[in-house]
């Protein structure tokens, strides 16, 4: 593990701007820097660094974060990978910790595989391009399949000579151990000899997405019937096939930048499409689709287009993978070439104009798709359509969006030519089967709200408040949180007379302990779940350190923050972008009232919240059974919203 300390020298030296000056072009523009969006397609800058505050926000996308995350969400390394390119770039020497035994072990041997898998592509490609052999046989292959040398390096492919045990052989001498050309299935032992696993193939390395070298597909070149075409890796503690995408570190930027990921199946299709100019594509390799391959793409996009080769058979076994896409809450296109062709041969027997404009015209979404497939055969046949229609909507349950699966239950009606009534019962029926299970984590999430939320519109404006109020909580305490001052405070006292009276004093208080502590008093928490997991992440920053360093805060800021945070940091930014300033709504400087505005919003937060409270607390109150203890609750609150409303100033109706 890299050690705390490296992590530290790292974040205090990296620039924000430098690190990202190398993949954008930035230009200055006042304090701050800005430059074209690398996570769209858009003409005028809308993406901002800002080096005083050490982040970079992108306006057309919401990202935003720190250097590491730039270089997380932008090259999708992981983090470590991310600290490893920094230190490399500023000569920072990695300091690892002592991982216990077991740990290290464990990093050792699979760090071991991943070494002498990468000497092995180098052995393979070295061989193809530079031995009599692979050059006769293997390179003359490649060749005769129109693949380039530029496509030959792009993807390191390589070559196995027809021989006992010259990978071996090569690997031990090199002093790589015998124990891991076994465990990554390079090698097969025998007592007395161990050989080769790959001989006589030209070799395609199968990579993560950060480029590690994960395994390989190896490709027979004679027309055996009896010998398997391909011959893979076996499972190892670095390679599990259902994980993998064939292409996906050659694709990864492709896919973020046009935000689509082609699918196809073969390892030929993903060279073909790249040598046609289309990138952003990944192979599953053979295999059904697996969800964490899926989920692989997720992280770079929302947009699958699955492209099916000409013969209908495949198409079956393959359309259970729509839905597992579909659950992941991902929009998928099937798009499917012409009888007897396959990505490849397409790819390769027309141009480039030419393949664009096909899975353009051809890409149709998922009940389209289904019923160009199933439309023939059910035409006439009011049984089958009925089974088609069911079909369409059992993928359409799958969605976990509601707004999208409307819009496709609105489309099925009109394909089909059947009532959106009857399609919508069928959902519902669907889902009482049990069939659907919205998690249980959304629902939760969702109940935050639901105190609030119905269909009149006051409400929503409550919520539309209550969500400002919230983020405006999280702006102060990144801003101002640290800074002290005096507050009124208000309390109850026994005078010399035995007589109860408020009284009101000024006292310090940091601005994030007045903050924390008025919310305390309420025993209320942030509805919005967001925000409250920040809220709370910010306390504890505070309570742990005794002064607030927003550069240290960031540094550590977990990656879920990192689009709301950076939003609040950069609010000027975007206003000054936006060029909004000329129109008088530019906000006025916030320091010169922040007792003012800290006390009024915790106020009217607190009073937003305990409403909410009170609300809830009488939908509890029912006819025949004792509800003294929600009443008595109810008062109290009711006195302190009564207090609350005196204190602002005004009459509050909000109820
Ligand atoms: N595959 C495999 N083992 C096999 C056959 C296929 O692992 N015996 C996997 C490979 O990943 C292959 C994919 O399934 O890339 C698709 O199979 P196929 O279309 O037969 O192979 P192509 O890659 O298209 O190869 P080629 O064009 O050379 O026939
Ligand atoms: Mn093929």
């Amino acid at each position: 593990m890299i050690s705390q300390a490296t992590i530290d020298t790292v974040f205090e030296t990296a620039r924000v701007e430098e690190v990202i000056g190398d993949f954008v072009n930035l230009k200055r523009a006042g304090s701050n820097f800005k430059g074209l969006s690398p996570f769209s397609d858009e003409r005028s800058p809308s993406f901002m660094v800002s080096p005083a505050k050490g982040i970079w926000k992108d306006f057309s996308s919401g990202k935003g974060g720190n250097a590491v995350a730039f270089l997380i969400e932008h090259s999708h390394f992981t983090y470590p990978e991310a600290i490893r390119y920094l230190a490399n770039k500023y000569n920072i020497e990695i300091e690892e910790t002592e991982l216990t035994d077991a740990e290290k072990a464990n990093t050792d041997l699979r760090e071991s595989m991943y070494l002498v898998s990468e000497f092995a592509k180098e052995y393979y490609h070295k061989t193809l391009l530079k031995s009599e052999e692979g050059k006769a046989i293997g390179l003359s292959y490649f060749k005769e399949r129109g693949f380039t040398p530029e496509t030959i390096e792009k993807f390191s492919l390589g070559y196995s000579p027809e021989t006992w045990d010259a990978l071996t052989k090569e690997a031990l001498g090199k002093g790589y151990k015998l124990e891991f050309l076994e465990s990554t299935g390079l090698t097969i032992a025998r007592e007395d000899r161990p050989f080769d696993r790959f001989k006589g193939r030209v070799m395609f390395p199968i990579q993560s997405m950060s480029g590690r070298v994960l395994g390989f597909g190896g490709r027979i070149l004679t027309n055996d019937k009896k010998a398997a075409k391909y011959l893979n890796s076996p499972e190892s503690d670095i390679y599990h096939k259902s994980k993998v995408l064939y292409g996906i570190f050659q694709a990864k930027q492709a896919i973020a930048k046009l935000n689509n990921c082609y699918l196809v199946e073969g390892y030929t299709d993903v060279i073909q499409f790249h040598q046609a100019g289309i990138q952003n594509v990944v192979a599953s390799s053979g295999t059904a689709l697996t969800p964490d391959q899926i989920r692989l793409v997720n992280r770079l996009t929302k947009n699958i287009t699955v492209l099916f080769d000409g013969d209908a058979a495949g198409l079956r076994a393959s359309i259970r993978g729509i839905d597992l896409i579909l659950e992941e809450g991902m929009n998928v296109k099937i798009c499917t070439f012409p009888d007897g062709e396959d990505p490849d041969s397409f790819a390769k027997n027309n141009s480039h104009e030419a393949l664009v404009a096909y899975l353009e015209a051809n890409s149709k979404d998922f009940i389209q798709f289904k019923a160009s497939l199933l439309m023939d055969e059910a035409k006439n046949d009011p049984i089958k359509k009925a089974d088609l229609i069911r079909d369409m909507v059992f993928s359409i349950s799958k969605i976990p969006d509601r707004i999208q699966r409307e819009i496709y239950i609105q489309e099925c009606s009109r394909i089909m030519d059947i009532s959106e009534q009857v399609l919508v019962s069928t959902l519902a029926q669907l889902k009482q089967k049990g069939e659907i299970e919205e998690t249980k984590k959304h629902q939760k999430e969702q109940k935050a709200f639901q105190v609030v939320k119905n269909e009149n519109p006051a409400a929503m404006e409550k919520v539309d408040i209550l969500y400002r109020l919230e983020r405006k909580i999280i702006e102060i305490l990144l801003l101002y949180g640290d800074k002290t001052e005096a507050f009124e405070d208000t309390f109850m006292r026994t005078n010399p007379d035995g007589e109860i009276e408020m009284v009101t004093e000024m006292k310090e208080y940091k601005v994030f302990q007045k903050i924390y502590l008025s919310l305390q008093e309420d025993e209320v928490e942030l509805a919005n779940p967001l925000f409250r997991a920040i809220f709370n992440d910010l306390i504890h920053f505070y309570l742990q350190n005794d002064s607030f360093n927003l550069e240290q805060y960031l540094m550590h800021l977990q990656p879920e923050f990192a689009q709301e945070v950076t939003d609040v940091l950069m609010e000027e930014e975007r206003l000054v972008m936006h060029n909004w300033e000329g129109q008088n709504i530019f906000p006025k400087s916030k320091t010169d009232t922040i007792v003012q505005n800290v006390s009024e919003t915790i106020l009217t937060l607190r009073w937003y919240l305990v409403g909410g409270i009170i609300e809830s607390l009488k939908s509890t109150i029912a006819p025949d059974v004792d509800n003294t203890e929600s009443m008595t609750l109810i008062q109290d609150y009711n006195s302190l919203i009564l207090a609350f409303s005196k204190k602002l100033g005004r009459v509050m109706s909000r109820f």
